[in-house]
């Protein structure tokens, strides 16, 4: 079976195999060693130094990553503007309610990209008031396959001195984040997306600087205390080893392959092969490729086809799709690129779509 869904990815027999190694104990020097190896090669996909950077590990998923961030980073006495254009910017928001930190959000048209104007005059209008001290943002808007322009963030916030705090879970490791950029303080990713690891492993890479500043609202999921036990070879509680063995093997696995630019081009070359033949048959893609990540794309359904019924014969030919989220459920699938897989499985991909609508 070939997953189509935007994570957990279809593993290489190498990533697989990585799960078999020996048993440790997470109190063993051995497995602090694999510890060492995933934090120091995750900083590694994007040249940082460990200096100005850290990388703190979660036995978690993605939101378990986003949520550390957020319940870290937002000082207490912070304020935090939110901004959505999807389903994960509105879960950053359902988790700072949880928390009770104090934020706001900007609420954007699910298809449209963020309004910079509006950011940049929401942002001046708060400074006379309660100005800002942090701004979150999705990267890649897993809902529609937007990739939410980071680098405008940050050049907003950069000359405002607002830091920025970003769910990278769909685009860590394929798409460019510029991380020399001072506004932006923290990042949050997972190891079974573009990282091609197994679900079980997420992590937050964060200034060390933005940590002086940080607060601690959740037990489990405190980052700081995290970041001081990992940077002492040690870790408050039972991690999940194998998922960790497969993080470092799949880490590896990407550096031989080339690293990040040649992961994003791979991406990119299938994406667009979907997207062309897709379009061939009469499926155009709901937002333009410059406006998309080359992760995952969306697709309008074809007119009188419900998605169950598209679900379940690529199914039956080895392919899992995914549906649209919320009400986009019956207006769209989606198809992500992610994974070991090549441009023959795209093309066999849409032979399967073709035979469904004939
Ligand atoms: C952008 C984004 N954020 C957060 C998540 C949540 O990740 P998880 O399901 O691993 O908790 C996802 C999952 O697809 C995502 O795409």
């Amino acid at each position: 079976m070939l997953l189509l869904n935007p994570g957990p990815v279809t593993l290489t027999d190498r990533v697989r195999r990585s799960l078999l190694q020996p048993d440790l104990c997470h109190r063993e020097s051995e497995f602090f060693d694999l510890q060492d190896e995933a934090r120091s090669r995750l900083l590694g996909t994007y040249g940082l130094s460990d200096k100005q950077w850290t990388s703190v590990l979660l036995t978690a998923s993605g939101t378990a990553a986003v949520e550390s961030m957020l319940a870290a980073l937002v000082p207490a006495n912070g304020r935090l503007l939110i901004i959505e254009n999807g389903v994960y910017g509105e879960r950053m928001a359902q988790i700072c309610a949880q928390y009770g930190i104090s934020h706001e959000r900007l609420i954007g048209e699910w298809m449209l990209a963020p309004d910079w104007t509006a950011v940049a005059a929401r942002m001046d209008a708060a400074k006379a008031t309660r100005p800002y001290t942090h701004v979150a943002i999705v990267h890649h808007e897993t809902t529609t396959g937007r990739l939410n322009d980071l680098a405008a963030l940050c050049a907003l916030c950069r000359s405002r001195g607002i830091g920025v705090l970003a769910d990278c879970v769909s685009s860590f490791g394929a798409e460019a984040i510029d991380f020399s950029d001072p506004a932006l303080h923290a990042v949050a990713a997972t190891a079974n997306k573009c990282l091609h690891g197994v679900p079980g492993a997420a992590f937050v890479i964060t200034r060390r600087a933005a940590l002086e500043s940080a607060t601690a609202r959740t037990f489990y999921l405190d980052l700081t205390r995290l970041a001081r036990l990992q940077d002492q070879r040690n870790t408050p509680f039972t991690p999940s080893v194998q998922a960790y063995y497969a993080l470092v093997e799949a880490l590896r696995e990407y550096e031989e392959q080339g690293g990040r630019a040649v992961r994003y081009a791979h991406y990119a070359a299938l994406a667009e092969q979907a997207r062309a033949g897709l379009a061939r048959l009469g499926m155009a893609a709901v937002l333009p490729p410059k406006e998309s990540s080359v992760v995952l794309r969306a697709y309008h359904l074809p007119k009188g086809v419900a998605y169950p019924a598209l679900h379940d014969s690529l199914k039956a030919d080895g392919f899992v799709i995914y549906a649209g989220q919320g009400g986009l459920s019956t207006s769209l699938f989606r198809i992500s690129t992610m994974g070991a897989m090549g441009a023959s499985d795209i093309e066999r991909l849409l032979t399967c779509f073709e035979r469904f609508l004939r």
